[in-house]
């Protein structure tokens, strides 16, 4: 599938669009992808414009990923600041597929972009794609990436002990999950078993996020 179609939504006074980017659009995110603060808590380190290309080759070709930049719209500029995806899509009995994102601009970090692309992408997940669940894995201590995946309804399966030294010390790895509420998707997720509560709580949550996608995100 390689890249998602545009996705709108407005956060704060920000225009912000999930939507495809070019081999040289790349470019963009190299600057960010240099420095420790960004990739700290990233399976990636520092890149480079081959590196990259490399990267957006192997995007552009694969069909069991969906990916988009992520732009702003701020004073007429429409500027590329980072990138989400849903990748290892599964069409067996269960679908599903992986989660990730990264803003390379950190002027933007903190400023709820995070938890609105979240939310556009498992709406666009659940609700276009068909898929029952979404994963995800965050190192503790990203707080911000943590923070934004339980807003839009993930919530922890497991932890996997000591995945990466990172910022001064070895790290424990969260690994979360995002059911589709609908209830064709969570009974057969269920299948028969009783949801845990913390699932029940984060079913809602996904919910909201569906609802608030409804309402505000424009699938161009
Ligand atoms: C993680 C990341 C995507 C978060 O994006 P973001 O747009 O800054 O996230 P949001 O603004 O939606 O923030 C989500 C919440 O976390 C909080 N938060 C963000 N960064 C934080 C930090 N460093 N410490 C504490 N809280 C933080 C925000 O305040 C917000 O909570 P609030 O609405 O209650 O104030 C971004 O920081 C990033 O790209 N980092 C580098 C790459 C990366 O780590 N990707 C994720 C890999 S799992």
């Amino acid at each position: 599938m390689a890249f998602g179609p545009i996705m709108q939504f407005e956060v704060g006074n920000l225009t912000v669009q999930l939507a495809p980017f070019t081999r040289d659009e790349t470019q963009a995110f190299i600057a960010g992808l240099q420095r420790e603060s960004v990739t700290r808590f990233l399976e990636i380190g520092p890149q480079t414009i081959e590196s990259e290309h490399a990267w957006f080759d192997k995007v552009q070709s694969d069909p069991s990923s969906v990916t988009w930049g992520i732009w702003v719209i701020e004073d007429g500029e429409r500027k590329l600041i980072g990138n989400s995806a849903i990748h290892h899509l599964e069409r067996a009995h269960i679908h599903q597929g992986t989660t990730g994102s990264a803003i390379t601009e950190q002027q933007y970090w903190g400023r709820g972009i995070a938890s609105a692309a979240h939310k556009a992408r498992t709406w666009y997940g659940f609700e276009k794609l068909g898929l029952h669940r979404l994963r995800s894995a965050v190192i503790q201590g990203n707080i911000g990436s943590r923070t934004a995946l339980e807003r839009s309804g993930y919530e922890l399966v497991y932890v996997e002990r000591n995945h990466r030294f990172a910022g001064g010390k070895l790290r424990h790895m969260d690994n979360l999950e995002c059911l589709n509420p609908a209830e064709w998707a969570w009974s057969q997720w269920w299948n028969g078993e009783r949801p845990t509560a913390a699932a029940k709580r984060a079913r809602v949550r996904t919910q909201v996020t569906l609802d608030w996608a409804r309402a505000n995100v424009t699938l161009l």
